[in-house]
């Protein structure tokens, strides 16, 4: 008869009420310990280890035993003896006497540890044999906290009235601005379909067939230049709904958000979320998505340094840049090399050079000092707030260069200083982002989120005197210096969205040709609608307090888009270009 290998129990399951009671158990061998003629095995699930003792009988059964090993067993449940009991396992109050032992499967050793997780392990390893990685404790819990995220997310947009409807992977290039990961028709050569960077589209054309409200946790891929925070392909949870207006939105996805990191940390979180412009976000620090656990605001000075006699700002403020600064409290203890240090940090961000001063004895000191009137210095003391012992750093550059710099500045001495309270959860909503920017590299505007965002209605007249002022209708969800969503309420008009195209420098031709069919949709009697989509990926890095989104990804690629374990991308044959009519060059 075959060895029933069903389990009566999980290996975090059994407890000194157990005891006498007969078992059955499987799982992974974790360690094997031989004490004077019996052996001591740990056997592990992904629940939780269980000590199994093996009766003298068996030794031969078991002498070639190894970590990682498969085998199920028979015993029963007997209590340890006084000072064997360990409390740092849940099942630390017994141990299983076998009396029968099967093995289902052997192992080789593997490439790190598995039961040793502390022991450090490089991350290619770790990719290329994610089978094993996984089995390890910390990747698995956090997929189990996505399974459960997930669960959550689901039935409480469901009980909200949204219907989870499925979108195509293979479709036509979207609007999100990314590069398209392209995918060769055999049937009709030379012509391609492209994975979706977003279901964008499809869920708009959802409200068009009155679906009324729609949501999708769904794969979205994007060849794009990774970060921490981004993988080529990445998950969102996305939302669109009719007839409704951004408040009534905003504070569904609050709820739904709350209702997750509560299920999910230790956290109370109040709504509704805080709300700030981009023009704001961006004047106090110098990103549309700022990380709020701590303060250290920017401020800009070029008004008063203008009156200094220091040619660097001076040439800067010539040549229609700005002068902006940020003050660390305390920071006079700043050595010289760490201001050095905070120059080539800059400069690496393109910026030449990092002006300070200390606010010593009740002075401005520093190299520069010399520079700046006893007024202007007043001025200076008062604007940023200075007082004793604080330090101040100045950058003069152009706008976007000085603000990018100074929101890494920022994020850095923090970091650098411990003002970050990693426990804190600090929500934002950036709103009122301007609805294009120019792009040097294409020469016309582009949308910031995407064509079909509306602007909201007090500019609609600006569009035909001066389109780059007026704003968007779109917000984003900010946690912790992360854009963790983002939406807009839509154009449902036909007109303006042919308008918005043109502006966009899309000719009729080419609108026709890649968004025909949504445009046709939009003709036939289209609702009110908006919505969203979070970064599922981002949201469960901050749940899992982890800075890799790589961690919360069954089989990520790596930061250079490829996956290591099934070694890919790769070549194929010969066979197959043939078939669709490919051929590379080299
Ligand atoms: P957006 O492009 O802002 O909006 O994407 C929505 C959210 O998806 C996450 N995200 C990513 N996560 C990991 N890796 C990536 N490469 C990546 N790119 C984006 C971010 C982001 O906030 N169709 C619109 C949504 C809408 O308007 O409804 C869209 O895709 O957390
Ligand atoms: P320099 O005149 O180049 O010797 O610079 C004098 C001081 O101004 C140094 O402390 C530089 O780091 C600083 N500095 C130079 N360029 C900038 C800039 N663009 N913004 C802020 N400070 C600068």
């Amino acid at each position: 008869m075959p060895f029933d290998f069903r389990r009566t129990h999980r290996l975090d399951a059994l407890r000194e009420k157990d005891q006498d009671r007969e078992v059955t158990l499987s799982g992974w061998v974790d360690r094997r310990r031989d004490h004077g003629g019996l052996i001591f095995i740990d056997l592990r699930d992904r629940f939780g280890v269980t000590q199994l003792v093996l009766d003298p009988e068996l030794i031969d059964e078991a002498k070639d035993l190894r970590s990682e090993w498969v085998i199920s067993i028979k015993g029963v449940v007997k209590k340890r003896k006084e000072g064997m009991i360990n409390p740092k396992l849940l099942t630390g109050e017994i141990e299983v006497a076998v009396s029968a032992l099967h093995i289902l499967s052997k192992a080789k050793t593997p490439p790190f540890s598995i039961c040793d997780e502390e022991i450090d392990t490089n991350e290619e390893l770790r990719l290329k044999y994610r089978f094993l990685d996984i089995r390890r404790g910390k990747i698995q819990e956090n997929l189990v906290k996505r399974h459960q995220a997930m669960h959550l997310i689901r039935n409480f947009l469901h009980d909200q009235g949204f219907l989870e409807l499925t979108t195509p992977i293979l479709g036509k290039s979207t609007p999100e601005g990314a590069r398209d990961y392209l995918v060769p028709s055999r049937i009709y050569p030379g012509s391609f379909f492209a994975l979706p960077q977003s279901p964008q589209l499809f869920k708009q054309l959802f409200m068009v067939a009155g679906m009324d409200r729609y949501f999708q946790i769904a794969q979205c891929f994007r060849d794009e230049d990774l970060r921490a925070d981004r993988q080529p392909e990445f998950t969102q949870i996305d939302v669109e709904m009719s007839f409704e207006t951004e408040d009534v939105l905003m504070s569904i996805m609050e709820n739904m958000i709350k209702a997750l990191f509560e299920n999910q940390r230790d956290v109370k979180i109040t709504l509704p979320f805080k709300r700030m412009s981009h023009k704001e976000a961006m004047d106090r620090y110098g990103t549309d998505k700022p990380d709020l656990r701590f303060e250290m605001a920017l401020v800009e000075i070029s008004d008063i340094v203008k009156e200094s006699a220091f040619s660097v700002f001076l040439d800067a403020l010539n040549n229609e840049g700005i002068v902006k600064a940020i003050v660390i409290k305390g920071g006079s203890d700043l050595s010289r090399k760490s201001i050095d240090d905070y120059t080539s940090f800059v400069g690496h961000l393109g910026i030449k050079g990092l002006a300070w001063m200390k606010f010593q004895e009740g002075k401005l000191t520093s190299n520069i000092v010399k520079f700046f009137p006893e007024s202007v210095q007043k001025d200076l003391i008062e604007r940023a707030n200075i007082e004793e012992n604080d330090l101040i750093f100045m950058i003069a550059d152009e706008k976007s260069k000085t603000n990018q710099a100074l929101d890494h500045l920022r994020r850095k001495i923090a970091s650098d200083r411990n003002l970050i309270d990693e426990e804190r959860l600090e929500f934002l909503w950036v709103t009122d982002f301007p609805l294009f920017e120019w792009s040097e590299e294409e020469g016309r505007l582009t949308s910031v989120h995407h064509p079909f965002t509306s602007p909201i209605d007090e500019d609609l007249p600006l569009l035909d005197t001066d389109p780059s002022s007026v704003r968007s209708s779109g917000y984003d969800m900010v946690l912790n210096g992360y854009e963790i969503g983002g939406g807009s309420k839509r154009i449902h008009n036909l007109e303006l969205q042919s308008k918005i195209f043109k502006l966009l420098g899309i000719s009729e031709k080419e609108q026709k040709s890649r968004f025909g069919f949504f445009l046709d949709a939009l003709s036939y009697g289209a609702p009110p609608h908006l919505g969203m989509a979070f970064g599922l990926d981002r949201l469960m890095m901050i749940i899992c307090k982890t800075d890799s989104i790589r961690d919360v990804i069954a089989f990520p690629k790596t930061q250079k888009s490829a996956d290591l374990m099934l070694d890919c991308p790769s070549n194929v044959g010969k066979r197959q270009l043939n078939e669709l009519k490919l051929s590379i060059e080299n």
